[in-house]
């Protein structure tokens, strides 16, 4: 299991590009881990472990909701691989609320979906609370067959179901200051209990951020679902953010605030690793990770991930023509 390199206190970046509070943040989840004695080289904590025989997945098939009368966005039918097989997607999963191993999908059904409210707050001109069905019904859900990949160079290819967030950002109208958005997911330590002893050295709850203009582009995406039924709890149920051209651990699961802001926000990763987990995190074959090459990629398939299918990384996951430009 790779181990993360957790920075110098002297390496923290300088407050003054951060938010106070993200600063504050950051400097609490240090102070807690010199206190407690910990050291890097002890933290046994991964962005996203690619061990482990996943063939051993049993899909129960018909655990959530189908969607009736669903339209696949023709724009994104098709991308150059096969659509990963169900069960796999659905029971290998990232999700350190859970656990910090591959199988959290059972432990994953704790997570109490029912009622579920999204707060969006911040600097918007309408703030309101969402009801994840009144969202449902507000805009347009449609499929859309996009490419996955983790920063520990594994890939699937998910048929996901929701809508553009560009539809939720016209709908609450940031105001013109309004430079980042920040992603804050479930977290109540009664139900999602976290990687074991290390959860208390974590900085709960699971953030993530992108830049306004990001979330505008009309690849970012919020799923409801995936595979024609309501999203898994193991996925993120019942909202998270899908955002193809970026490593996966930025898209937060089972969202419960969006908010609006001036400043870039801390993220849960970026705070424990800067120099592993960037916030902008975009997939690319020529940056390396400071431990690992990302010049390829593995197909996720059955068996043990030795076994798997390797393919070349695309800049920007092979979505280089619409977002590109946002970072020219
Ligand atoms: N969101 C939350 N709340 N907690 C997590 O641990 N893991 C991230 C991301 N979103 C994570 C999360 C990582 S590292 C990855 S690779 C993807 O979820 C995995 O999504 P999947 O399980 O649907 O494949």
């Amino acid at each position: 299991m790779p181990l993360i390199r957790v920075s110098k206190p002297w390496e923290i970046p300088d407050p003054q590009i951060t938010s106070e509070t993200s600063f504050l943040n950051r400097r609490r989840f240090m102070t807690n881990l010199i206190g407690a004695g910990v050291t890097a080289s002890l933290l046994p904590l991964t962005g996203c472990q690619s061990s482990g025989d996943s063939s051993k997945t049993a899909l129960d098939k018909g655990s959530t909701q189908a969607y009736s009368g669903l339209t696949r966005n023709s724009n994104f039918a098709k991308v150059d691989r096969a659509i990963t097989d169900e069960a796999l997607a659905t029971k290998y999963n990232n999700f350190y609320e859970y656990g910090g191993t591959k199988s959290i999908w059972q432990a994953a059904q704790a997570m109490p979906t029912e009622n579920w409210k999204v707060e969006v707050a911040g600097l918007v001109k309408n703030p309101r609370t969402y009801d994840i069905d009144d969202l449902q019904k507000k805009f347009p859900i449609e499929e859309r067959v996009y490419r996955f990949r983790c920063v520990e160079a594994w890939a699937m290819v998910v048929p996901w179901v929701g809508f553009p967030m560009k539809l939720l950002v016209a709908d609450v109208e940031p105001q013109s200051n309004a430079k980042f958005v920040r992603f804050t997911s479930f977290y109540d330590p009664k139900i999602t209990p976290g990687p074991g002893l290390m959860s208390q050295f974590y900085p709960w709850p699971y953030t993530e951020g992108m830049r306004i203009e990001e979330m505008a582009n009309d690849l970012a995406f919020f799923a409801t679902g995936l595979y024609g039924r309501q999203l898994p709890k193991q996925n993120g149920a019942p909202l998270r953010q899908v955002i193809p051209w970026k490593y996966g651990f930025k898209g937060a699961k089972s969202i419960v605030k969006i908010e609006f802001l001036e400043k870039q926000p801390a993220t849960f990763w970026n705070t424990i690793g800067p120099n592993e987990y960037a916030f902008e995190a975009n997939v690319n074959p020529n940056k390396p990770h400071p431990r690992w090459s990302q010049a390829s990629e593995r197909i996720v398939g059955p068996g043990n991930s030795w076994s798997w299918e390797t393919r070349p990384t695309l800049p920007y996951n092979g979505y280089g023509e619409y977002v590109a430009s946002l970072y020219s």
